[in-house]
């Protein structure tokens, strides 16, 4: 949630910045601004995209050689050209941008406002920026030690750049819960709340720790902690490209990213089964294969997507592996009493491996003294970094708003864990096994087959683009697809859509079943079949509307559905990965057709790494 790049060296600052802050956008998109230092600080910020702050700064000076650039996603402060980053001190001493959240700026601003300081934006941002200066100007110390002073007196998080007409040759990047990640070039620095914006300078990155303090000089970076001790520098390589991070001819990341799905899921499955050993091998969870295997319980603790893709684990794992399954939101699990232990094993789904729910949550296992495993996208995320062990899922970098191929991946993870624990508990037996791994490694031709449906899609989507409010409905395996299906539709094209066990609808949402909302039912053929057929009936003789994702061939569904999307058939413990591709093209065709912003959707942000 917000993005944040700084550049410190001998290049221009400006288009370092303005293109970070592009690769960026995807984090929070209300307004953005950047900060120049040469000799003097100039700031520029506009409400509204990026697009907009280069057009107010076209023309204008921008010589300079360090600057910061921030991107926001507004917590404190309605969006505004005043509340956009970056903020200054009163006295235009120091120039900050920040992500996360100072929770007790209320109580500093009213200290600071007994002392006479002025604010002029309604940010917790300007407060940090004022205490900063008020400790610098109380007392006779340097800005590095004014920082770090104030970064003690603050209760919260914060991934945050700050340079100072003071010391014009430093900046000071500093790190609690809101990530931050450091590339090293030659006498120059680019810093950045993720590695987009640094991937086409340099692979060599360092990722800042909580509580970190690096004070970065074109010819030196000194890493510290908040009590100005020396902390170790740790370099890692990049694995990105620029060429993933650029739509290649697709109109919006979106559809790029439904599209990837063929590769994106094979890449998860790559050199991790083996249909010729049959084997599966999962590297990351070696170490703690045992313990998984004899888990008594695993606890999911995720949000949103990766949330669904939590309950089909449920599904997977309960049936295959007989382990049972909880699957908690993060933002619950945190706020409450757990009855979590030693014997617990938690498992945390996240693509970004930056929720700040999700992290909190890790947090709260791990001092209870459960093993906890990772499913993460992001190589490097906190996440990642603070579980014990996990899988990583190779999605590939994922930049639209609304999570597709990051839920397919996640699943693909999911899938091989429940298949190898279900083998290594002699559950399942070779024919079985072999037959799974079959099915997982025919997921990607499939989905092909079903993306070639696309103008079909199309042709639905403009049938109920104007729709006030949709239902999903689905039995087992197929209750998170449709979760996610209306969480698809809702996020980008705000139709109002639910999610709901096919079997619950006559216990409710079956009052709200008339002649102009579409139910979408995913109704494959499984062990459920007859049911769900019925639960069609049931719309049908209310006179409802109804989508029908069927097994291909399916004849009865044909009868009666008003639109039956034909899928290949597939094990029925693989039919999320496949009913979810038409859901997501169809909330895709429709947002479009609604003339909504298909990859920044209002009010969301990529990663939340508020709480
Ligand atoms: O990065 P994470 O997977 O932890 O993110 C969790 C949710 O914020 C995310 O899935 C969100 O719900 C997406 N907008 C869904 O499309």
């Amino acid at each position: 949630m917000c993005g944040i790049v700084g550049y410190i060296g001998n290049r221009d600052a400006y288009p370092v910045l303005i293109k970070g802050l592009k690769r960026l956008e995807y984090r929070g998109y209300d307004s953005a601004g950047v900060a120049l230092l040469n000799g003097d600080t100039t700031i520029y910020k506009k409400k509204g995209k990026v697009s907009e702050l280069e057009a107010y700064v076209r023309g204008k000076e921008t010589l300079s050689t360090i600057g910061i650039g921030h991107t926001r996603w507004a917590t404190h402060g309605k969006p505004s050209d005043l509340n956009a980053h970056p903020h200054q001190s009163e006295k235009g001493l120091f120039t900050i941008i920040h992500n996360g959240i100072i929770e007790n700026y209320s109580v500093l601003k009213k200290t600071l406002m007994d002392q006479g300081m002025k604010f002029y934006s309604e940010t917790d941002t300007e407060v940090l920026a004022n205490l900063i200066e008020y400790i610098y100007t109380s007392e006779d110390i340097s800005v590095e030690v004014a920082v770090s002073l104030a970064l003690q007196k603050v209760v919260g998080a914060y991934g945050l750049l700050v340079i100072s007409r003071e010391d014009p040759n430093l900046m000071i990047a500093a790190r609690r819960s809101s990530p931050l990640v450091i590339g090293l070039g030659s006498n120059e620095y680019f810093i950045a709340s993720d590695a987009t914006p640094i991937v086409e300078y340099t692979d060599r990155v360092i990722y800042l720790n909580n509580d970190d303090i690096a004070l970065i000089r074109r010819d030196e970076l000194v890493l510290k902690n908040l009590v100005s001790e020396s902390t170790k520098v740790n370099i890692k390589t990049l694995d990105m490209s620029i060429s993933e991070m650029e739509k290649q001819g697709y109109e919006h990341y979106m559809l790029k990213e439904i599209f990837e799905q063929p590769r994106s899921i094979m890449d998860t499955f790559r050199g991790r089964i083996n249909s010729e050993t049959n084997e599966i091998r999962l590297g990351g969870l070696l170490d703690v294969k045992d313990q998984l295997v004899n888990a008594k319980r695993i606890v999911v603790i995720a949000c949103g997507t990766s949330w669904h893709a939590g309950l089909v684990g449920e599904y997977l794992i309960e049936d295959l592996a007989r382990i049972p399954v909880e699957v908690e939101y993060a933002s619950e699990f945190r706020y409450r009493n757990p009855m979590i232990g030693p014997d617990d094993v938690v498992l945390a789904i996240s693509q970004s491996g930056e929720t700040a729910d999700t992290l909190a949550a890790i947090q709260l296992a791990r001092e209870a003294g459960a093993l906890v495993l990772g499913i993460c996208n992001v190589a490097g995320s906190s996440i990642s970094r603070e579980t014990h062990a996990g899988v990583y899922t190779h999605a590939g970098i994922e930049i639209g708003v609304a999570s597709t191929k990051a839920f397919t991946a996640q699943v693909t993870v999911l899938t091989m864990m429940a298949i190898m624990i279900g083998k290594e508990k002699g559950l399942l037996s070779e024919k079985r096994f072999s037959q799974l791994l079959k099915e997982l490694n025919d997921v990607p031709g499939q989905i092909e087959k079903i993306l070639e449906l696309n103008e079909e899609f199309k042709h639905i989507a403009e049938m109920y683009k104007d729709a006030s409010n949709a239902l999903y409905l689905g039995r087992g395996v197929s209750f998170p697809v449709a979760l996610e299906g209306a969480l698809k539709l809702k996020e980008i094209s705000y139709i109002h859509a639910e999610g709901y066990p096919a079997a619950e609808m006559k216990h409710g949402p079956i009052a709200l079943i008339d002649e102009k909302m579409p139910v979408v039912f995913i109704a494959t053929k499984d062990s459920s079949y007859e049911k769900i057929v019925s639960n069609i009936q049931e719309v049908k003789a209310r006179n409802g509307v109804v989508i029908a994702i069927v097994t291909e061939g399916d004849s009865i569904i044909k009868e009666i559905a008003d639109h039956v999307i034909e899928i290949p058939k597939s094990d029925e413990s693989l039919v999320s990965l496949t009913a979810v591709v038409p859901l997501q093209l169809i909330a895709y065709h429709i947002a479009l057709m609604r003339g909504c912003n298909v990859d920044q959707p209002r009010n969301l942000a990529k990663s939340v790494t508020v709480e």
